[in-house]
């Protein structure tokens, strides 16, 4: 007998009075990540490799995938008229349906595809999602809808696109949280990782090390401290992907603390708070772990813009505890 598979989960999981808005939701998601999964596998022959020749808001060369990924999202929530609108890393604005006035009270935020400068190396890549519900009102959702803190997600989760299709989400209050592997074969995710808790004592530290010259004296000191195996949690590996969800993924099953600090040209470091670092903390922070941007819990961090970047410390719960503790040593 097959494990359950994710949509039998929803439903199981779901509670009994609700109306079933949120797992429809959840099966869109899963159905974006399933159409995305199989663009990755044929860009290569179907010319969908390399850059779309525009900028996106952050000021990055989008890629080809970057733009098809977004579209997808956007295609997937067009029948689903409980999403209101959506806010996506590739979209400067908030995006609205032609019935976004009269539609219902979920808004979705997305990074479509994440670590895409691993596109054309057949690196893993991922996309990340954060469920909202709006703040309250009628008709389009507002802005201040999709400014809110991860604490108020309902739902947040990625996919990662790596030898195997992984989808993974959580809710509020969970304890543990469950992944799903896609047998392509029936297209169909099942439960493969059952109430995963972040391993504590063990695993990697995950930083981009060339932006060594660009940290503080205080994040030099703490990667200093895992590189040279002086870190009071103990002893970590290194390991790098240059995709989020990869180096985040494996975070959350070997254990350890992935790094995003800030940098001296960006003070507020490279990720994005509502659709990168928010949602993974609260998935983060339900497997028994932590997500800290340096000082504070990231899940209570108050966006004032839809592309606020925040740095990201995120993983074992000691291990971030430990990078908190170090950065604040003078
Ligand atoms: P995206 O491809 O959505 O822009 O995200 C890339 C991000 C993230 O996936 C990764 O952790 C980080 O960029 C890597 O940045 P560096 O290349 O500066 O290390
Ligand atoms: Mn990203
Ligand atoms: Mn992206």
């Amino acid at each position: 007998m097959p494990n359950p598979t994710l949509i039998e989960h929803i439903l199981k999981s779901q509670p009994h009075e609700a109306h079933g808005e949120l797992s429809r939701i959840l099966a869109r998601l899963s159905l974006a990540g399933r159409m995305i999964a199989q663009r990755i596998l044929n860009a290569g022959f179907l010319g969908e490799h390399g850059e779309a020749g525009s900028v996106n808001v952050q000021g990055e060369e989008q890629q080809k995938l970057d733009v098809l990924a977004n579209e997808i999202f956007k295609r997937v929530f067009e029948t689903l008229p409980s999403v209101n609108a959506l806010g996506s890393e590739e979209c400067e604005e908030i995006m609205y349906y032609p019935d976004s006035d009269r539609r219902g009270k979920y808004i979705v935020l997305f990074d479509p595809l994440d670590g895409s400068g691993n596109i054309d190396i057949n690196g893993s890549l991922g996309s990340i999602f954060s469920v909202h519900r709006r703040r309250g009102g009628e008709g389009r959702a507002e802005l201040g809808d999709f400014l809110q803190p991860g604490s108020r997600q309902v739902a947040a989760g990625y996919i990662l696109y790596g030898p195997a299709t992984v989808f993974v989400y959580t809710v509020p209050g969970q304890t543990g949280v469950n992944a799903f592997t896609l047998d392509r074969s029936v297209g169909e995710f099942f439960l493969t990782h059952r109430d995963i808790l972040i391993p504590e004592g063990k695993g990697s530290y995950s930083v981009n090390e060339s932006n060594e010259p660009k940290w503080t004296e205080e994040v030099r000191n703490l990667v200093a401290s895992f590189r040279r195996g002086e870190a009071t949690v103990g002893k970590r590996s290194a390991r790098y992907t240059g995709a989020l969800v990869a180096d985040f993924h494996r975070t959350l099953l070997k254990g350890g603390i992935f790094l995003y600090p800030p940098l001296k040209d960006r003070p507020r470091g490279k990720l994005r708070y509502l659709y990168e670092a928010s949602p993974l903390a609260m998935v983060a922070e339900n497997a028994g772990g932590a997500a800290s941007d340096g000082s504070l819990r990231l899940l209570d961090l108050e966006p004032r813009e839809l592309h606020e970047r925040c740095p990201l410390y995120i993983g074992s719960k000691a291990d971030v505890e430990y990078a908190v503790s170090k950065l604040r040593e003078t």
